[in-house]
């Protein structure tokens, strides 16, 4: 959800086209228009469309040493050129953009309209560009300055981060929630400014990562980190990119959602490297807890009430909640409690605002992240990175798997069983993941269903116990890429309503596992079958009740069934073909976008 990309060359005149490559790489995160400014010595010259910019092939800007660009994502205001960022003070002594929200817009605006200031957009960004005009005027100041900045910052609320360029190239940024990363090259002669780590490959060779509540500033090519309520110094030192935060090319696959799904056969394992004594303090930590919440938005959200379900089947009194109904668990939570979140991105409101009150009440907070430095990262006291590398399609694919395995981990752990034993185990599935890939049987059989199932305006899927979190999550993949009307429901629900909607031809997906739980999935899958619905069975073991039957491998290591991942490989599988043949963009999916930093 919007992005900013800005730099600062010593020599290059192409800063325009380095900042439109840049809001390429992390167009990812999802908008609806885009800008880039770029600076020379004629002033600002602002470029800004409304729709996506990779369709635009090269684009070409004024010469200019520095540039910022931004992707919007509609928030105030609809989608139109006026409204996107970044946006030109009056006095065109700066250019700004900003990720987040301003939440008392609304006063602020009259405050500023009383004042006699004129509106250009709709956004509440202009806002903030408006209240620094009117300080600069009651500071007399012709130039901004990181003091101005400061005091306008601290009369927002709501989480934002913002960027500013200013005439004389000096260059600052905020952050409040969304993230923000700075980047050198090697010889120190590029700055950058982003929202993501992954989109520096390629221009810069180390970074830093600026936390809620600094302000980096580089001005006079010096770069300074203050802490934005006190204006103190913040110590800093950058880090080396690694390998892994620079991976992102397609490596021949048709999208990154593909190849996500097909890197799960080899990250999982990632999810535990060098961290048994972290896992082991956590695994205490849970074991003294009076009440343990797991905690997740969508995808992270089934993620969640997975691992609260095992936990519970260990005896653990856990209980999973998703983000945005959170209400009613205040009362519980306490010092004694514990927290596990799931979140790929760090990143979303709906789940920061549930640490944060968390926190607040004294609980522990655990988190099993996929992005070095954010905020989720910052407020956790067992921060826990998932390391399977970056995850650049909208879908979560990977990064759910990580957590799904970081929480069997534990669990295990918990029950009794060495860590050396689990990271085999995970090496064994991954093993028997790739095997299943390369099974051209059975992708065959996967790309024929999607093709049968193209035009279907419904489909559900089922699955019962381990495997119910599994089939909510199958449903959403289906729905967020396809655009299928999915639902995942309890094998056990079928009777309790949703056979009404069984007629001629409904497509079910069934998972069904090898446990306590095959006999009742059969019984639905019969009574589908009598009333004329499709079954598609994902299961180890064929059965002649199965329409159509879907062959995994089951494996099993004491508590962990891998049954619950791999009954959902299918439907990542199928939500893509599916995709592909209406001609949708796989990795973008419409009005989604990759990290929802507002509520
Ligand atoms: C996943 O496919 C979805 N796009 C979405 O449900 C996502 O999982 C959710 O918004 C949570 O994001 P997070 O993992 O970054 O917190």
């Amino acid at each position: 959800m919007c992005g900013i990309y800005m730099t600062i060359q010593q020599t290059d005149v192409h800063a325009g086209e380095k900042v439109f490559a840049g809001l390429k790489k992390i167009e990812y995160r999802g908008y609806d228009s885009w800008g880039v400014v770029v600076l020379n010595k004629f002033g600002f010259t602002l470029k800004k469309r409304t729709g996506k910019l990779s369709k635009l092939g090269q684009m070409h800007f004024v010469e200019g040493k520095c540039a910022l660009g931004h992707t919007r994502w509609a928030t105030h205001g609809g989608v139109t050129k006026e409204n996107a960022h970044p946006h030109l003070a009056k006095n065109k002594s700066f250019v700004l953009a900003q990720n987040g929200v301003v939440e008392n817009f609304q006063e602020l605006r009259e405050q500023l309209l009383d004042w006699g200031y004129d509106f250009d957009s709709e956004t509440d960004t202009e806002v903030i560009v408006g209240l620094l005009e009117f300080e600069m005027e009651q500071q007399k100041e012709q130039k901004l300055t990181s003091k101005i900045i400061r005091s306008v910052f601290r009369k927002l609320t709501g989480r934002n981060t913002i960027a500013i360029l200013t005439q004389s190239g000096d260059s600052f940024a905020v952050r409040d929630g969304s993230p923000l990363i700075v980047g050198r090259s090697k010889d120190s002669a590029e700055i950058y400014f982003s929202s993501d780590v992954v989109s520096l490959s390629g221009d810069a060779v180390e970074y830093v990562v600026i936390q809620s509540g600094q302000m980096v500033e580089y001005v006079g090519k010096k770069l300074k980190i203050t802490e934005v309520k006190s204006g103190k110094l913040v110590p800093f030192s950058f880090v080396p990119m690694s390998l892994d935060a620079t991976v992102v090319d397609k490596e021949g696959y048709s999208s990154f959602m593909l190849k996500e799904i097909y890197e799960q056969a080899k990250v999982l394992s990632k999810v535990v490297v060098g961290k048994e004594k972290e896992f082991k303090a956590v695994a205490k930590t849970i074991k003294n807890a009076k009440t343990v919440f797991t905690l997740g938005a969508g995808t992270a959200s089934y993620a969640a009430g997975h691992t609260a379900y095992i936990l519970r089947k260990l005896g653990v009194p856990a209980v999973a909640i998703a983000s945005y109904e959170s209400d009613s668990f205040k009362q519980l939570c306490d010092e004694k409690s514990v927290c596990i979140v799931y979140s790929q991105s760090g990143e979303t409101a709906d789940t920061n605002e549930v640490v944060e009150w968390m926190k607040a009440k004294g609980a522990k907070i655990i988190s099993a992240v996929n992005m070095p430095g954010s905020t989720l990262t910052q407020l956790s006291d067992f921060p826990f990175m998932l390391q399977v590398g970056p995850e650049l399609a909208v879908a979560s694919t990977k990064a759910f798997f990580g957590q799904m395995v970081w929480g069997m981990t534990v669990c295990e752990l918990l029950s009794g069983s060495k860590f050396v034993e689990i990271k085999e185990i995970i090496y064994k599935f991954e093993q028997q993941l790739r095997v299943w890939f390369a099974d051209i049987l059975v992708q065959d059989k996967i790309r024929k269903l999607a093709e049968s199932l193209v035009h279907k305006q419904h489909l559900f899927v089922l699955g019962r116990g381990d495997l119910y979190s599994s089939s909510l999550e199958s449903a959403l993949k289906l729905k967020e890429i396809s655009y299928i009307h999915a639902e995942g429901f309890s094998g056990g629900e079928l009777k309790h309503g949703v056979i009404a909607l069984i007629e001629q031809g409904t497509p079910v997906l069934c998972l069904v596992a090898e446990d306590e739980n095959k006999a009742n999935m059969l019984n639905a899958i019969s009574e589908i079958n009598a009333r004329g619905g499709f079954t598609i069975v994902i299961a180890s073991k064929d059965n002649e009740l199965y329409k159509e039957w879907i062959e995994v491998p089951e494996l099993k290591f004491r508590g962990m069934s891998f049954m619950t991942l791999m009954s959902i490989v299918p439907s990542q599988l199928l939500t893509c073909y599916m995709a592909m043949k209406k001609g949708c963009d796989v990795d973008k999916p419409r009005n989604l976008a990759k990290s929802v930093t507002v509520k």
